[in-house]
This record gives C-alpha cells, sequence and structure tokens, in this order.
C-alpha cells in the first residue's frame, strides 16, 4: 500500500470516511446544551442557566477541573431510564455519521446514584441505547463503569457492589475525574478486585498529573490503556516502557486544548507520540463540551498538524481497533475493512 500517493487535499474526506473505533468517550459528555435543557424542561430541573446560549457560553474552561464543574452541573438533568437511552442514541447517530464501527463508551454512575437515581435505571437506558445500535446502525458498543477519582476508594466499592448484578452489561472499568492529588494508587484494592472480576482496566493517567501517575496506572493499578497519557513525553524511560508493551493511550486533541493541556492544537503532541511507536488513537472525551466529535478531532488534528498525513490517519485507525476490547477475530476483521479502504484510496 503506498500511502504516499495520496494527495494532502484528499485527506480530510478520507479521515471522515475511514473505519475507526472509537475508545474514549464519556456518554455524560454527548450531552448537547439542546437536550439538557429538554430533560430539564421534562424532569422539572432548575439550570442555573437560563438559556442554552448562555450554558454555551459557560464553556470557557481553563483546567480540567473548570470543566468538571459545569459537567456535572449538566448531567443533573438526567433521571429517568428514557433519559439515558436518548443520550446515548444521539451519541451513536453521530458516531455512525463519522464511520465509527466500534465504541467503548464511558459512564458515571456516581455522578447520578448520589442524586438518588438507582444504577439499574442508568445502566438500563445506556444498554437499550447500544442494544438498538448494533441491531439497526450495525455499530457495536460496549460500556466502560467509571470511578470518580474524587471520592473515596470505599465509594467505589460501593458502587462495584451496585453493578455487580449488571455484570453482562459492562465490559470493564476506568477511573476519571479530578487528577490532581487523586493518584492511582489511592484506587489499587478497588482496582484488584475488578481485576479478579474479569473486568477489563482503563484509567485517565496524565492528562493534568505527571508522568509518575501513568507509571501507577500501570504497575498499580495494572490498567490495560491509559486515557490520555499525553505527559508521557516528559519521561524516556516511560516512552519505552509504553512502547515496548505497546500500551494504548487513548488521546483526546480537542479536550486537551479546551483545558489548556495544550495552548493550541499546533503544539500537541499526538505526532511525536506516533513517531515514537506509541499506540496512540484519537478520541472526542467529551464532544458536547470540546467542539466536536470524532470526526471532528480527526480533521482539526490533521489540519494543525503538517507532520500528520495518510500513513497516520491508517496508523491511527488501525491503532483503535488493536486497543479496544473485542476478540481477536472481530479485531482482524475490522482491520481488514480497515485495509481495503485504504487500498482503494491508493488504487
Ligand atoms: N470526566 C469527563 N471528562 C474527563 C476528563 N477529560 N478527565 C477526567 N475526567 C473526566
Ligand atoms: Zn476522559
Amino acid at each position: 500500500m503506498n500511502l504516499a500517493s495520496i494527495p494532502r487535499q484528499e485527506l480530510p474526506e478520507l479521515l471522515c470516511r475511514m473505519p475507526k473505533a472509537e475508545l474514549h468517550i464519556h456518554i455524560e459528555g454527548s450531552l448537547e446544551p439542546e437536550l439538557i435543557f429538554s430533560l430539564a424542561e421534562r424532569n422539572r430541573v432548575q439550570l442555573p442557566y437560563p438559556t442554552i446560549e448562555a450554558l454555551r457560553a459557560a464553556y470557557a474552561f481553563t483546567d480540567l477541573q473548570s470543566f468538571l464543574d459545569i459537567y456535572y452541573a449538566g448531567a443533573s438533568v438526567l433521571q429517568t431510564e428514557e433519559d439515558f437511552f436518548e443520550m446515548a442514541w444521539a451519541y451513536l447517530l453521530r458516531a455512525k455519521a463519522d464511520n465509527v464501527v466500534h465504541s467503548e463508551i464511558f459512564f458515571d454512575p456516581q455522578t447520578h446514584t448520589a442524586r438518588g437515581v438507582p444504577f439499574a435505571t442508568v445502566i438500563n437506558g445506556l444498554d437499550r441505547a447500544i442494544q438498538q445500535a448494533g441491531k439497526e446502525l450495525g455499530l457495536s458498543a460496549s460500556l466502560i463503569l467509571c470511578f470518580l477519582r474524587h471520592l473515596t476508594e470505599d465509594d467505589a466499592f460501593t458502587v462495584l457492589e451496585e453493578a455487580l448484578p449488571f455484570r453482562d452489561k459492562f465490559i470493564g472499568v476506568g477511573l476519571d475525574s479530578g487528577e490532581k492529588g487523586n493518584p492511582p494508587e489511592k484506587f489499587s484494592r478497588v482496582f484488584a478486585r475488578c481485576r479478579e472480576l474479569g473486568l477489563r482496566l482503563v484509567a485517565h493517567a496524565g492528562e493534568e498529573g505527571t508522568a509518575d501517575y501513568i507509571w501507577h496506572a500501570l504497575d498499580l493499578l495494572q490498567a490495560e490503556r491509559i486515557d490520555h497519557g499525553v505527559h508521557c513525553l516528559d519521561d524516556p524511560q516511560l516512552v519505552t516502557r509504553l512502547v515496548q508493551q505497546q500500551i494504548p493511550l487513548t488521546v483526546c486533541p480537542l479536550s486537551n486544548v479546551k483545558l489548556c493541556v495544550f495552548p493550541t492544537l499546533a503544539s500537541h503532541n499526538i505526532a511525536r507520540l506516533l513517531a515514537c511507536g506509541i499506540r496512540a488513537t484519537i478520541n472526542s472525551d467529551d464532544p458536547a463540551y470540546f467542539g466536536g466529535y470524532l470526526n471532528q478531532n480527526y480533521l482539526a488534528t490533521f489540519a494543525a498538524l503538517p507532520e500528520l498525513g495518510a500513513a497516520e490517519a491508517y496508523q491511527l485507525a488501525r491503532n483503535s481497533f488493536e486497543a479496544s476490547f473485542v476478540d481477536a477475530e472481530t479485531k482482524a476483521g475490522w482491520i481488514s475493512l480497515l485495509d481495503a479502504f485504504f487500498q482503494q484510496q491508493c488504487a
């Protein structure tokens, strides 16, 4: 396959049309202001913003915490199973439009159970949308339960207990929310329990936190993938390990700029991560808050970084499949689909 033969002006269409997986999307971060307002009205929830425009205008973040405050407030409109279904279905339709063939979706149950919403309401609504996407859209998706790291490990054990009757409806656990001051080791016992239960393990690390958080997520939590992980380049020994073990990073370029992890997309390190041989992927994180869904992340990143061309597009899509938690046969099927797509582009 001679990827260099693909002209640069064909890149945007190629990025949009290529089959891909998304591995880092918080479903509550797909809640668009319009849906927040309609659910608030339906559920009689008072919002601190008078209009959709006023809410959108508040999406000017200075760091992760300034975003999380608004994100948790937005999620407070979700109350019924139908609300969770509608949110997830809206995301899955957008993913389908972006030629996503598989998505591994984070959800934050503690945000909802703390408001008295039963765990069953949350997961049954999300799962119904996923089942429907499989049947009607031909899109496969699975759920990853995230523990909120600003809460305690006992809180994480409590939600894990609530989740276990629904063990067949989620494939793994993750760790999200405010990173600084909440290191991975705070959750080492609950992650060990999840490992015994056969759950897949991921963790946000090295988004705002240092490279040490990535080491600890790998060594103390046994995380199989690192969410964000962009601070790994500060530590050459860590880079060697990520490359040798082909540990995937689920990178979210638009998120990183919105949360001031990088000042601009042009200064983002995704091209360097790939050049080092790290299994990096592109993802949308919280698309309703950060200016775009998956294809928008690809388009804006490639437009900002001239080092990224067709070879990197192929590598990123391939990495997204390699890094997914599906069986080897399914993975191979998607990679064949990707190869056939690129072969056609080269012809
Ligand atoms: N929850 C939702 N988005 C997040 C992010 N980017 N980092 C940590 N926790 C999150
Ligand atoms: Zn995230």
